[in-house]
């Protein structure tokens, strides 16, 4: 974890929870972003307009990200004043969320993506934030080590897979948010008891969540402008960072070599057989 987390433990495990909340539960790099801009619509009765013109970082605050960087805005804060039915974002695993959550039982969002993808994404952000730097190949290796932000990454995942016939979790991947985006709107919708829209309106919320869209909306501008602000903070100019980067499915076919896929595949092999 960040060493900021340390000192935000309390106020994360002892967050005031509501009911009507939704959490948005991921690993870093799996599709976190795009799922807060789904879900933020469908809860909001596909407010694009409103979309537009208010940060993602303010309508889905990032809970347990306080104090990680200097003049950073206060995320708790943000999220505690947030108008109900909230809709928050968090990497924690199950077991350090909100006690309360689970008391409450408030709806949550799980998105699982593939681990080689997650990968190759997740190295340029976090030489963007100054926390790892090295060849990819000392990446991997850290990453399978559990040494990274909020790993390991397949127990996070199982947690929640273990979780996904509960009434208040809805489990989905990356790969079927690009696969069948609209699938993915309309169970939503169900998910959070709103009646599903017309076919107009769902066509017009997958352009708005198209990665082109998101690349040039406040969603994904604005995740790209918390990064620019660390980068920065800490003179980090080597990285060109991109936090809209490839958004495909299979990236690591060409980002990874054959060695590296396969050692991430027997890494995970021999978690999955034993779990
Ligand atoms: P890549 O680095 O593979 O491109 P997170 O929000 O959890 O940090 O995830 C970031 C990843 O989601 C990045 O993956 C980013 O490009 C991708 N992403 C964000 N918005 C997307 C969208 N609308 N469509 C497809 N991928 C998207």
């Amino acid at each position: 974890m960040s060493s900021c987390y340390n000192k935000y433990f309390d106020r994360m495990i002892n967050f005031k929870s509501k009911e009507d909340d939704l959490w948005i539960v991921t690993m870093p790099k799996c599709g976190t972003t795009w799922m807060q801009e789904t879900a933020w619509l469908v809860q909001s009765d596909f407010d694009f307009d409103k979309a537009k013109s208010i940060p993602l970082t303010e309508r889905s605050p990032f809970v347990e990200l306080e104090g990680l960087y200097e003049g950073m805005p206060p995320t708790f804060d943000a999220a505690e004043n947030l108008q109900s039915p909230r809709l928050l974002k968090s990497h924690l695993p199950a077991s350090l969320l909100p006690k309360e959550l689970w008391q409450n039982r408030s709806k949550i969002i799980y998105v699982a993506r593939n681990v080689k993808d997650a990968v190759v994404s997740f190295q340029p952000f976090l030489e963007a934030l100054a926390t790892f730097k090295g060849t990819k190949e000392q990446f991997i290796q850290a990453f399978m080590n559990d040494d990274l932000y909020y790993c390991p990454f397949w127990p996070h995942i199982l947690e929640f897979w273990e979780m996904r016939h509960e009434k208040n979790v809805y489990f989905t991947s990356y790969e079927r948010m690009k696969k069948d985006l609209k699938g993915v709107l309309k169970d939503l919708c169900e998910f959070v008891g709103k009646p599903i829209p017309s076919e107009e309106i769902l066509n017009q919320a997958v352009d708005h969540l198209s990665f082109d869209s998101m690349k040039k909306s406040s969603a994904g501008k604005a995740m790209q402008a918390v990064i620019d602000g660390i980068k920065d903070l800490n003179n980090n100019n080597d990285s060109n960072f991109q936090f809209m980067r490839r958004g495909i499915v299979g990236s690591h076919k060409d980002e990874l070599t054959a060695d590296q896929i396969k050692s991430l595949d027997s890494w995970s092999e021999k978690f999955l057989n034993e779990a």
